[in-house]
């Protein structure tokens, strides 16, 4: 595994997902960043990895915001000279169709999940150019390929990054590596705050759900860590302006 000693920003890094790449990428040697708008989460891991020896910093930051994102890369910079991987994950979720929204639900999944990732990227690529070398993973979805019920927002933003990170492959070409992952049922909180409103029980609920995955679990943070950790790699230096999917088999199951 050659992820060691790059310097790494882990937006969304405080829970869930973000948190698990963050814990796994500080454990293995390199200086994570972890960036993310909620202080306190941060905080706490910021003390907890440094007092366990490794080079981590929490910085706040929302990626829906231009000077937010100018100041993440800022303070990146300032801690630790440069930026060799990106990993774009903060995300924000919500259940409904079309006829349930309202431009403000627009503006949040949109503002986050797309405009977020346009934000951060504006103010990361030059950084990587400068450098001549950089490496971007990008927290799609099998939202992206499924059309879920009632998921329309949050599918059509994943949908969106799809896009993004194939024309990312084509612009910086030779110089930054872009690929995308593409978790499936993976607990974390923003999967048990999609069983709210439901009669069942949470965990019965949740138990259910990965009894109907191929491989009969859901995805934990650590699984998505790990291939995070090989994409960031230069042992992928191969894999570029694609998704890998991380879903246990989902997408291969036929619809009865
Ligand atoms: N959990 C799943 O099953 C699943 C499946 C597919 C994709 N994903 C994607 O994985 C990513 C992480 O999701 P998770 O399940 O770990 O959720 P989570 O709710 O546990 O974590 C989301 C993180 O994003 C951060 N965040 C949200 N809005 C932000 C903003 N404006 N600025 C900065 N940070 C912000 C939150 O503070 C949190 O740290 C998301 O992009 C999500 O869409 C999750």
């Amino acid at each position: 595994m050659s992820l060691e000693g790059k310097v790494i920003v882990v937006t969304g890094g405080t829970s869930g997902i973000g948190e698990g790449c963050s814990r796994h990428f500080a454990a293995l040697g390199n200086q994570v960043v972890i960036a993310s708008n909620q202080p306190e989460q941060g905080a706490a891991m910021q003390e907890e990895l440094q007092a366990a020896g490794h080079e981590a910093i929490f910085v706040e930051a929302d990626v829906s915001d231009e000077g937010s994102m100018q100041n993440l890369v800022t303070r990146t910079l300032a801690s630790y000279g440069r930026i060799d991987c990106l990993m774009s994950n903060a995300g924000a979720w919500c259940e409904g169709k079309v006829t349930d929204f309202n431009e403000a639900d627009w503006d949040l999944i949109f503002g986050v999940n797309v405009k977020g990732n346009f934000l951060l990227l504006k103010h990361v690529v030059p950084v990587m150019e400068e450098q001549g070398q950089g490496t971007i993973l990008i927290t799609s979805s099998v939202a992206a390929f499924i059309g879920f019920p009632a998921h329309a927002l949050y599918c059509a933003s994943k949908g969106a990054l799809e896009v993004l990170i194939r024309c990312m492959a084509t612009d910086y070409a030779g110089v930054i590596r872009t690929v995308g992952i593409c978790p499936g049922t993976i607990d974390t909180p923003m999967l048990r705050a999609s069983c709210a409103g439901w009669d069942t029980p949470e965990d019965e609920l949740l138990a259910d759900v990965a009894q109907k995955i191929p491989v009969r679990r859901l995805g934990t943070p650590e699984d998505v860590a790990k291939a995070a950790a090989f994409l960031l790699s230069d042992d992928a230096g191969y894999i570029n302006g694609s998704s890998v999917m991380m879903e246990g088999g989902t997408l291969a199951l036929p619809p009865w």
